[in-house]
């Protein structure tokens, strides 16, 4: 499939997650930051609290994904001086459909500024390139920011899944937006 090690966009750029411990430092400092607002909506962020644990991710979900052609996950530098703003990937990667999910998310400090909707346009325009036909982001119905980004985007909603999972945070179930881009869609 072959995507690109380096996707250059306007204010960012996504740069492939390889695995250093370098970056492993970089990305636990963001997410300690960002601890309180990521907590709610993305479960890892329970464990992921040393940068052994991020080099754990990048390691054995961002290469392993990446060489067996079912994830790519890119850090997102803020093309201006190279702080890291978060990440976003293209996972779920299903051949036989030609379909994934995007995920995402910002660091705090970094939210506000368009970045992600940049990083949700650049990598689909690298998955409709490469001949996919659907891409999925799925959100909690109350997770409003993220809601945005995929409304901005353009993405379909398809539904909701009632109470589908647990809340990280609280003993409740919560339901889930499924949106949706289709190739015929795609506007480049
Ligand atoms: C979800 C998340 C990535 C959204 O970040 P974001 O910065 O709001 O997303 P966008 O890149 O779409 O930026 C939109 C915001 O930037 C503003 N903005 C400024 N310049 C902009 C531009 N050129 N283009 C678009 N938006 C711009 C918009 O007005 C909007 O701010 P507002 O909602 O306060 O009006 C972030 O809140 C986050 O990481 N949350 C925690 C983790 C999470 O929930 N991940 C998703 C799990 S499903």
């Amino acid at each position: 499939m072959n995507f690109p090690r380096i996707i250059q966009g306007e204010k960012i750029v996504l740069k492939r997650a390889d695995a250093t411990f370098k970056l492993a430092e970089e990305l636990v400092t963001a997410v300690d930051e960002s601890r309180k607002d990521l907590l709610p909506w993305l479960p890892w962020a329970l464990n992921n609290k040393t940068a052994e644990d991020e080099f754990g991710w990048l390691l054995n979900w961002c290469e392993k994904n990446r060489k067996e052609n079912v994830g790519y996950a890119y850090i997102i530098r803020k093309k201006d001086g190279g702080k890291l703003l978060g990440s976003v990937d293209f996972m779920k990667i299903n051949k036989e459909w030609k379909s994934g999910e995007i995920g995402y998310w910002l660091r705090s400090s970094e939210v506000g500024h368009g970045y992600m909707q940049e990083a949700v346009r650049l990598l689909e325009k690298e998955v409709f390139a490469r001949d996919f036909n659907r891409i999925t982001i799925l959100n909690d119905t109350r997770n409003t920011r993220s809601v945005n980004v995929a409304k901005r985007a353009g993405y379909h909603l398809d539904g909701i899944l009632r109470q589908d999972r647990t809340s990280p945070t609280e003993n409740i179930f919560v339901d889930t937006n499924i949106w949706s881009k289709l190739k015929s869609e795609y506007k480049g």
